[in-house]
């Protein structure tokens, strides 16, 4: 017998102010031409000023619990990331859990920037599978809006806030990839190109919380090579081949690098959750929102394989194989 981490509520959250690509053509030198051929993106969702990375993580994880049919306290643990959290400790998942009013069972963050849905997926993962936790509920929520140099037309462009949320629950399975729920997991880090993507700023740096900065142009040449790759080593793992497949739920950063990933992979378009037009790249959050919607409007179904892979700083990469 197998114990698998089964998918039973999913949910998200983006703030209502939405910005359109046009807005910044007033104090930037970009235009919306540039912003939607070179990423894809068409407008990003921004926080208001009194919301913040907890309470975008609350709504979505109130939705998944309502998806789950669930309430706050059969929840054993939250494992939430973020790069972007409330205050520099105590976790964002600590707060969820006043806030859901969860009176019981853990919670901490995890930090993996871009990849940190997929390192979140799998620590609780393996929280499950080890006892440690029969319902798990995974977060992933940022508000990279205040990380942005609005100077900076080669990054405060890209990015936006959001959450979303999933619900796991021990189930047993057969062992094989035909049973429901997380069948692998590959995780991958290289700090030697921490200057590709970080934050000039921290709390045992400069005391501040800093600006987000890329080599955009150099991480995109990182990002579909090492994407397939970490993909196809969690599909094999899981005993499966590409053509089983039918969602790849990519990390949102660039329908480019989405595309080239996709057809390195041998798989159509056709079989891709996009949503980052939407919310543009909400780093933690662009997974499980893309899981949230693809839910939602019945393109992914109860049995479905799911893919899904992410890549940001660190450099820090990886992918989960799913049954739905
Ligand atoms: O989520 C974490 C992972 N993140 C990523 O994977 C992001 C990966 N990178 C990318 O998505 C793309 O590299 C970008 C969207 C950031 C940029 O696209 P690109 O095709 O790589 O453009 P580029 O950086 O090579 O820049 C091309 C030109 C440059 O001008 P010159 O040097 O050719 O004259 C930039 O200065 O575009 C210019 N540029 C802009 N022009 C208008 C950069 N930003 C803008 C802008 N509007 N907002």
């Amino acid at each position: 017998m197998t114990i698998r981490a089964v998918v039973k509520g999913v949910g998200h959250y983006l703030p209502e102010r939405i910005v359109p690509n046009s807005e910044f053509e007033a104090t930037l030198d970009t235009t919306d031409e540039w912003i939607r051929s070179r990423s894809g993106i068409e407008q990003r969702h921004f926080a208001s000023e009194d919301e913040f990375t907890s309470d975008l993580a609350v709504k979505a994880a109130e939705a998944a619990l309502k998806n789950a049919g669930l309430q706050a306290d059969d929840i054993d643990a939250i494992v939430l990331a973020t790069s972007t959290p409330d205050l520099t400790f105590p976790s964002v998942a600590t707060m969820v859990q006043q806030k859901l009013g969860m009176t019981r069972g853990f919670g901490f963050d995890v930090q993996a920037v871009c990849a940190g849905f997929v390192y979140a997926l799998t620590t609780a993962n393996a929280l499950v599978m080890s006892g440690q936790a029969k319902r798990a509920m995974v977060i992933g929520a940022e508000t990279f809006s205040r990380i942005m140099d609005w100077e900076d037309r080669s990054t405060c462009v890209l990015f936006g806030d959001g959450a979303g949320a999933l619900v796991l629950e021990a189930e047993e399975g057969t062992g094989t990839g035909e049973d429901r729920g997380i069948l692998s997991a590959d995780l991958n880090s290289d700090g030697r190109y921490k200057d590709m993507l970080f934050v000039d700023g921290g709390v045992s740096t400069t005391g501040t919380s800093g600006k987000l900065r890329m080599q955009g142009n150099a991480l995109f040449r990182q990002a579909v090579e090492r994407l397939t790759s970490t993909a196809r080593t969690a599909i094999e793992q899981a005993g499966l081949q590409e053509s089983d497949v039918d969602w790849i739920v990519p990390h949102q950063a660039n329908i480019r690098i989405i595309q080239g990933t996709a057809k390195k992979m041998g798989l159509s378009m056709d079989n891709v959750i996009v949503t980052l037009n939407n919310h543009g790249n909400t780093s933690a959050a662009s997974i499980p929102l893309a899981l949230s919607v693809g839910a939602a409007d019945g393109r992914i179904k109860k049995g479905d394989l799911l893919v899904t892979e992410a890549i940001g700083g660190g450099l820090a990469w990886g992918s989960v194989v799913l049954r739905w």
